[in-house]
């Protein structure tokens, strides 16, 4: 067996790893007053320190997430006020124990995204090395996040940052596709020539595309195609209500029929007479590069999301926020139908509106939970300065997380507007917790 050569240390590593172990002393409080449809929406939007909230999830969403993403604060120097190698000491202490919860929430199947710059890239990686294992490691994005490099570093200018992505079982892990993912390259069933057999479908694996139906036993052979049908095959919602047999020539053994069951293949028969086929989706998705950028695929860079802030909120509430065009890239590259996706740095919920864009684009029903520190907007400093007029203005307590909430209000409203009744089936609302704990500041360990 391998073993790791050498440990990943750092001062105050036991502490941080108690932290996640110590029990929740918070309680989430329902705020339906805040909340759009509270009663429909399967969105949330959690107000409080994440430490604390992971905890409080870890019952409720045990192995539920399939997508998490977050931008921690970089450490750029301007969030510890302390020498530098105590710096990384501090910020690796904040993210382990977050790190270690993230994971017990995630599917089998599920992945985690986590931005990051140049500051903390090393140490990121092997602290994920570390919680979710090497071998889960899938690989690093580059973001091109601008056009025109600043030349604040020393020896180059720099338009780009990472997105490190780690499996919570690489195995299991889905491809991550690049555009929408189209029904793959049918394989027919039928095969003249083979030896006659008997194959059992069993109850709801068959997807019919010739309307819900009875369809009789009958012999179901033209020319030198030979296919029996042995029992009556009733068909509702475009599924098999039963089982039912086939007899005739068949490429597959019904062991074989039985691993696409298993592994939740499509098989699909589009009329009558029944000519089985086996859709392969996996083998089609056209997995991504790991090059993100506005040439290659359009992936908006920092300027379109400062931009994009503007437009709606008609000011710089935010500053370095994600465009929603990267946060939609990724949903899309891998989730689906009712997945689970989260982001425990919420900022101001681009990561919602990229669920909601892409939702909106592919009519699948992904939920989004974010969660936010009420980090405080200080009028003084010039970058917060805006989103604390903006709040004030709007009679909202100047918060970080009151900027979050507004925008995916103000997105909602955005689609709603542009779709029309095309939105109908969208949930645009979400519900609002704020946590209630003694223990609540940025960054708490
Ligand atoms: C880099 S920003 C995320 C920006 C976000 N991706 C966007 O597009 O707007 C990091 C966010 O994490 C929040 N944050 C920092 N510590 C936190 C904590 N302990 N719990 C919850 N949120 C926290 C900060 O308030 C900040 O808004």
């Amino acid at each position: 067996m391998c073993m790791l050569e050498y440990s990943f240390t750092w001062h105050g590593k036991d502490r941080a790893c108690l932290a996640a172990q110590a029990p929740a002393i918070g309680t989430l409080r329902p705020c339906p007053d805040q909340s759009v449809d509270w009663d429909a929406t399967q969105n949330l939007f959690i107000e409080g320190d994440n430490l604390e909230v992971l905890k409080l999830l870890q019952k409720p969403y045990h192995k539920r997430v399939k997508m998490i993403y977050i931008d921690p604060p970089y450490n750029t120097g301007n969030e510890f006020v302390y020498p530098d190698d105590i710096a990384h000491a501090d910020w690796l202490n904040m993210m382990y124990p977050r790190l270690k919860l993230a994971r017990n929430l995630l599917r089998d199947d599920g992945v985690i995204f986590i931005s990051i710059d140049d500051h903390e890239f090393a140490n990121l990686r092997k602290l994920c090395d570390e919680v979710y294992g090497e071998e889960s490691f899938c690989g690093v994005f580059i973001w091109e996040k601008k056009k025109k490099p600043s030349f604040l570093n020393v020896n180059m200018g720099s338009v780009t940052e990472y997105i490190v992505c780690f499996a919570k079982n690489r195995a299991k892990s889905p491809p991550f596709a690049a555009g929408s993912v189209k029904d793959g390259k049918k394989y027919p069933f039928n095969n003249a020539g083979n030896g006659i057999q008997t194959l059992t479908f069993p109850a709801g694996v068959v997807r019919f595309n010739c309307g819900d139906q009875v369809v009789v036993a009958q012999d179901m052979s033209e020319g030198n195609i030979r296919t029996e049908l042995l029992d009556d095959a009733e068909i509702v919602n475009g599924r098999n209500a039963g089982a039912f047999r086939l007899r005739g020539e068949w490429r597959y053994s019904q062991r074989k029929l039985d691993e696409f069951v298993e592994q939740g293949a499509e098989i699909v028969i589009s009329k009558v007479p029944f000519r089985p086929n086996y859709v392969n989706r996996r083998g089609e998705v056209k997995k991504t590069s790991n090059l993100l950028s506005y040439r290659t695929n359009g992936v908006p860079t920092n300027e379109d999301a400062t931009q994009e802030i503007r437009d709606l909120f008609g000011a710089d509430v935010m500053s370095y926020p994600k465009p929603s065009g990267l946060m939609k890239y990724l949903v899309r590259a891998v989730t689906t139908d009712d997945d689970i996706v989260m982001d425990f740095f919420a900022g101001s919920g681009s990561t919602a509106h990229g669920v909601l864009l892409q939702n909106g684009e592919d009519g699948c029903n992904r939920r989004y939970v974010l969660v936010q520190l009420p980090q405080p907007l200080n009028r003084d400093e010039a970058q917060s300065r805006p989103a604390f007029e903006f709040c004030q203005a709007h009679g909202l307590r100047p918060t970080i997380a009151e900027i979050g909430k507004e925008r995916i209000r103000r997105v909602a409203k955005k689609i709603q507007s542009e779709q029309g009744q095309e939105a109908a089936g969208l949930d645009l609302g979400f519900r609002v917790f704020m946590l209630d704990s003694g223990n609540v500041g940025p960054l708490s360990q």
